[in-house]
């Protein structure tokens, strides 16, 4: 899986955290792979491996100078590209300089985020399409936060929209951001929705409908793109928010929300709303990235909001009740103890996805979502005919149309 996962740019870091030229480096771990990530004076990015080509100190603890970074101990100095441009202690012809190359891995930047191509050079996607990484500044907002967790069971919490009419009831009915549109009034009043899954290019298309009248549905619908993106139905006007959740290792990931409008800037409401933690966003050490409500402290739970009934789990804020569960399963779930049912179609099929992708790529099969046209979809939510399917809904909801806002009811 960790090979699958090489052929895709893996976003992980915001750019805020290598603001400046020249700034402090950053630890990172990504599938497993300790490593360090610096901008350099000219302003390039650099994913090098963490230690040093002498003798294996730990780079985060170099000077970020003219051109690269330069080890604390004896003095060698690397670029962005893993090349050793200096050892102070040796001759300025010695072989050794060449020699001492340290893995190096591309980086780029698109909305905001960088994102690194971990896979053989010849492999190389072309970047990043996803809308809310191409919409401009003023109309989107990302954060990411630690979830101690494997990353499987936090992406199966993405395509269980089974889950939201009861663990997130109580946030439909308070949250700005998500009460008060038609669809949150359908979404809370029919509890039995019925589940269709559609192949797409890039991974799945889960549609989850429910009653509207005698003779339309409401749907909503959550595209899966290939390996861990989801993108979240919207309700009324209000802001799309995607999902990725990128492995650190096989008990950690990164769960990142990406939040955007495609047609206009992010309102002061909304902002405020995702900057002090609401909507799908969590508070967190700005450091860690670990949210302030975690295991150590049992997520803050409010156990007689829960007993009164205002909130299923007792743990506050959408992405919290979401974590707080996913990391209750354990480091890495006991799929073997499930029983899975008519609503967790979306979530058999995706792991057989991601396993058959892992396995054609062994047979030399490119996988799926690597190109920009799979990437370029949107979650939709919408009225439709009770006799047309949900993939073939008039004036093609899924697809990004730049400029225009998404449809949603
Ligand atoms: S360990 Fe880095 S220069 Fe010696
Ligand atoms: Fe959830």
């Amino acid at each position: 899986m960790g090979n699958l996962f090489r052929r895709y740019w893996i976003p992980f870091l915001l750019s805020d955290e290598v603001a400046e030229a020249g700034c402090p480096p950053v630890r990172v771990k990504l599938l497993s792979e300790p490593l360090i990530a610096f901008r350099d004076s000219n302003g390039d990015l650099g994913l090098i491996e963490e230690f040093c080509a002498h003798r294996r100190v730990s780079l985060w603890f170099g000077r970020n100078e003219e051109g690269g970074l330069r080890c604390p101990y004896h003095g060698w100095k690397f670029d962005v590209h893993g090349n050793c441009l200096e050892i102070p202690s040796e001759p300025e012809d010695s072989v050794i300089k060449q020699e001492a190359r340290l893995t190096a891995y591309p980086c780029v930047e698109r909305g905001g985020i960088v994102w690194a191509y971990m896979g053989p050079a010849e492999e190389q996607p072309p970047p990043p399409a996803f809308e809310w990484a191409t919409v401009p500044a003023d109309q989107c907002y990302h954060t990411k936060r630690l979830q101690e967790s494997n990353y499987l069971q936090a992406l199966e919490g993405g395509i269980d929209s089974s889950h939201v009419g009861f663990l997130h009831t109580g946030e439909l009915r308070s949250d700005p951001l998500h009460h008060g549109s038609k669809g949150s009034d359908y979404h809370l009043s029919d509890r039995k929705p019925r589940f269709e899954v559609k192949e797409s290019i890039g991974g799945l298309h889960l549609g989850v409908r429910r009653n509207a009248g005698d003779d339309k549905f409401y749907w909503r619908v959550t595209p899966w793109i290939m390996p861990w993106y989801t993108i979240v139905p919207p309700y009324g006007d209000n802001p799309l928010h995607g999902h990725a959740w990128v492995p650190i290792d096989d008990e950690n990931c990164f769960a990142w929300t990406f939040s955007y409008h495609p047609s206009r800037p992010l309102s002061e409401l909304e902002l405020g709303v995702m900057t002090e933690g609401g909507s799908l966003h969590v508070k967190q050490s700005p450091v860690t990235f670990r949210p302030l409500a975690n295991r150590d402290n049992d997520y803050l739970i409010d156990r007689a909001a829960q007993k009164v009934g205002t909130s299923s789990s007792g743990v506050k804020g959408i992405a919290m009740q979401d974590a707080s569960i996913q990391e209750s399963m354990g480091r890495v779930a006991d799929r073997a103890r499930e029983n899975l049912v008519q609503t967790d179609r979306g979530i058999g099929l995706a792991r057989r996805q991601l396993l058959r992708a892992a396995k054609d790529l062994e047979k030399g099969k490119l996988p799926p979502g690597l190109s920009p046209a799979s990437q370029a979809v949107r979650s939709a939510s919408f009225e439709l005919d009770r006799k047309i399917p949900f993939d073939e809904a008039p004036g093609e909801p899924l697809k990004v149309k730049q400029g225009v806002a998404h449809t949603s009811i």
